[in-house]
């Protein structure tokens, strides 16, 4: 059965650039990010990998632990990762898994045969504290990600398990919010929405972001 929102993530164990990792133990109550790469020593997994450094804090403000994998192993991972801080400017910050087997790739199913049969896409898994998965992006090897859009995505995930709101389209953090359809009770959403809210249609209604 493939992965799904809503899915735990499959636990493992596995080498990385910070020694061996069990991954539910590893995540522990924090929520995590799990992206790959297609291999090392290439130019746009090295820019994702300088980017995704620079915002440690950006994901740690937000409770998020970064870990990246590639599919070739640890030895070659370390000596890239001279390579990534002197391109890019950075201090890597978070481990990197080895994966030469692809065990990892395969229990997260980030080989696209049609794709490529022995390099991964560009998959992004986002995980919460109860090791759910909440959120996944997948790209091809010839487009780096924005690391900018996960963490909206993740602002979206937190605000909406504290909120009954749903985020509308190119929402970023502090922009106004949608009133989900199942909160009906007009004492309820002045409870709720103290700040009150616009029914641009009985069924869209925006207001302020509750926690701002
Ligand atoms: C890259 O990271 O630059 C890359 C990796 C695999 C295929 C194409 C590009």
């Amino acid at each position: 059965m493939g992965l799904h929102i809503g899915s735990i993530a499959p636990d493992f164990e596995q080498d990385s650039t910070d020694g061996t990792i069990k991954f539910h133990d590893w995540i522990g109550d924090q929520w995590a990010i799990l992206f790959s790469h297609p291999k090392d020593f290439t130019p746009v997994c090295t820019t994702e990998l300088g980017r995704a450094a620079s915002l440690k804090s950006e994901f740690a403000k937000r409770n998020v632990k970064m870990i990246a994998v590639s599919v070739d192993g640890v030895g070659d991972h370390k000596k890239w990762i001279g390579d990534i801080e002197d391109t890019q400017k950075v201090k890597m910050n978070f481990p990197i898994l080895g994966d030469p087997d692809r065990k990892i790739a395969k229990l997260y199913d980030m080989i696209h045969d049609e794709a490529n049969n022995t390099l991964t896409v560009r998959s992004v898994f986002v995980i919460d504290n109860n090791k759910k998965i909440r959120g996944m992006i997948t790209y091809p090897a010839s487009t780096g990600r924005n690391f900018t859009e996960i963490l909206r995505l993740i602002d979206s995930l937190q605000l909406t398990d504290s909120h009954k709101v749903a985020t509308p389209v190119d929402w970023k953090d502090g922009d106004d919010c949608v009133i989900v359809p199942a909160v009906q009770d007009e004492n309820e959403i002045k409870k709720l929405f103290p700040k009150g809210y616009e029914a641009v249609r009985p069924w869209l209604r925006m207001t302020p972001q509750p926690n701002k």
